[in-house]
């Protein structure tokens, strides 16, 4: 059954007729009636089934976007991030970890050592890992808790070489498996204590819970987080297809939230096997599938299983398929094409690439999606991985396509673009560099911020009644002009505005 009509099916169907398509800059949503203040605005919304988004912005699984400290910043704005495959499969559950474990509401598998280990080898362990967390509950050889050490322990330990069981707490206060975040809170304060291990009936650890990140849920000061059920960050890993895939989910199962199965075309036989393997064998992980850019290819992925669709072929920033393949499709097009099959199996889809300005985001929900996947916009920020480089007076970072000869130069991204190592590389993405651009909260707050404002005017309380209420005009190139400065020469540049292509 086609999902319910809406008041941009027929801009959407005039279009259609004469097979043109349409992107961010050729459309502009009208306004309507509304009640709705900026400030009131839900953009709670889904990347996926089961994932939820307090924002709808995610990091793209780029090698110069996102690893833990983005996915951490941007989780801690509401979003979520996706750590790239650009990386070994014990690499990438390592950034996964750091993710998991940077907050601790209860943490079901506590990173643990053994009574025999030395404190060098546990601080080396700890800085290899660049775990920010000092509490390690201690464990025999039989795996059962015989002690602690915090912070303080490491502090006043002065001979390293001393085994952990000779510098740990022995007397700790556990409480019992399944003892819950208020339970935890109050033997915590009733016995001054920083960390509270959990124990099962033999003794046997069975979770942890550290005060400052109990006290930060149950006093509310972490409701913009984006949190699992167990108070821990939500984060998601990209995979390759095949064996790639199932080497990955084999480490990351049981720790990461959602996997992207991350190809540049992903309505092939490999991803839809890739897929359908997964969701066999890991039914309860959500699985997001992407890019596509067509409603058939929508319904492929659908119909194998997939969790949610990623939408974007062609429109990146770094993007130069369309050019040295002449395919993809532009952006508000296919996000509407692909909702249409998506809205039917209720199945969330992600608008992946060419997003500029923050209308850009309320443009990609008004045409069907729930969510944004972004790189250029968080490219440049703190959190990227990567060091500032100084140049013409200021600060950069390095911003590269993952289809980049850069990027390709490592395996996943050789995978993403079915690049043979033994024949030259097609190049499908540029290298290039970004102006330094503040911490990733600043930036999105302008993001958010600017999306709040077009839901008010087009009087949509939250992303459903967006997706339902938006209806487009087609945009002239005068219309266009005009919708930017003109007549003026700029001398103080808004912090959420750019002249297009201007760094
Ligand atoms: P933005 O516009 O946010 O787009 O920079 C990020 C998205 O672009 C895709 N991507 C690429 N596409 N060649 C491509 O054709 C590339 O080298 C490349 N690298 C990334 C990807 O979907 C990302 O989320």
């Amino acid at each position: 059954m086609p999902r319910k009509p809406l008041p941009k099916d027929k801009f959407f169907r005039t279009l259609n007729a004469s097979r043109l398509a349409v992107t961010f800059n050729d459309v502009r949503l009208r306004t309507n009636y509304s009640e709705v203040m900026p400030h009131e605005v839900s953009l709670e919304t889904r990347f996926s089934r089961n994932i939820p988004l307090k924002i709808p912005f995610v990091s793209a699984p780029m090698d110069t976007v996102t690893e833990s400290r983005m996915a951490i910043a941007i989780a801690e704005c509401g979003g979520l991030g996706i750590i790239h495959r650009n990386l070994t499969p014990d690499e990438q559950k390592d950034e996964v970890t750091r993710v998991k474990y940077h907050l601790g509401g209860l943490i079901k598998k506590p990173i643990c050592v053994n009574e025999r280990q030395t404190i060098e080898q546990i601080l080396n362990m700890r800085s290899e890992k660049r775990f920010t967390f000092h509490t390690f509950p201690v464990l025999d050889s039989e795996g059962k808790l015989v002690g602690i050490i915090t912070e303080t322990d490491f502090d006043f330990c002065i001979d390293k070489s001393q085994t952990a069981k000779k510098i740990m707490t022995q007397k700790v206060t556990i409480a019992k498996k399944g003892t819950d975040l208020k339970g935890a809170y109050k033997t915590m304060c009733e016995h001054k204590k920083r960390s509270l291990p959990l124990v099962d009936e033999k003794g046997m650890i069975a979770g942890l819970y550290v005060l400052s990140d109990v006290r930060r849920i149950l006093t509310g000061s972490s409701k913009d987080f984006n949190l699992d059920k167990n108070g821990r960050l939500i984060v998601g890993a990209a995979v390759g297809v095949y064996d790639d895939a199932l080497a990955r989910l084999e480490k990351l199962d049981r720790l990461v939230d959602v996997i992207v199965i991350d190809a540049s075309h992903a309505d092939t036989k490999s991803v839809v096997e890739t897929l359908k393997q997964i969701k066999k064998d890991y039914p309860s992980i959500d699985v997001v599938a992407g890019n596509i850019s067509v409603g058939s290819s929508a319904v492929r992925l659908l119909k194998a299983g997939a969790d949610g669709i990623k939408i974007g072929q062609g429109g990146g920033s770094i993007c130069i398929t369309s050019p040295i393949a002449g395919t993809g499709r532009p952006q508000v097009t296919a996000v509407y094409d692909c909702s249409l099959k998506c809205d039917v199996y209720k199945t969330p889809l992600c608008s992946d690439g060419g997003i500029v300005y923050s209308g850009d985001v309320t443009k990609a929900i008004g045409a069907g999606a729930w969510s944004v996947m972004v790189g250029n916009v968080l490219a440049g920020t703190e959190e990227t991985p990567g060091e500032k480089i100084f140049g013409d007076g200021r600060q950069w970072k390095i911003y590269r396509g993952m289809g980049s000869l850069g990027a390709m130069k490592k395996k996943g991204s050789m995978d993403r673009y079915d690049q043979d190592p033994n024949r030259p590389l097609i190049a499908q993405g540029t290298e290039g560099l970004i102006p330094f651009k503040g911490t990733v909260k600043e930036v999105l707050t302008q993001y958010v911020g600017g999306l709040r404002v077009g839901m008010g005017q087009i009087g949509a309380k939250d992303i459903l009644t967006l997706r339902e209420r938006a209806d487009f005009d087609l945009v002239t190139n005068a219309g266009n002009t005009e919708s930017h400065p003109h007549e003026v020469t700029t001398t103080k540049e808004p912090p959420n505005y750019r002249f297009r292509g201007q760094k």
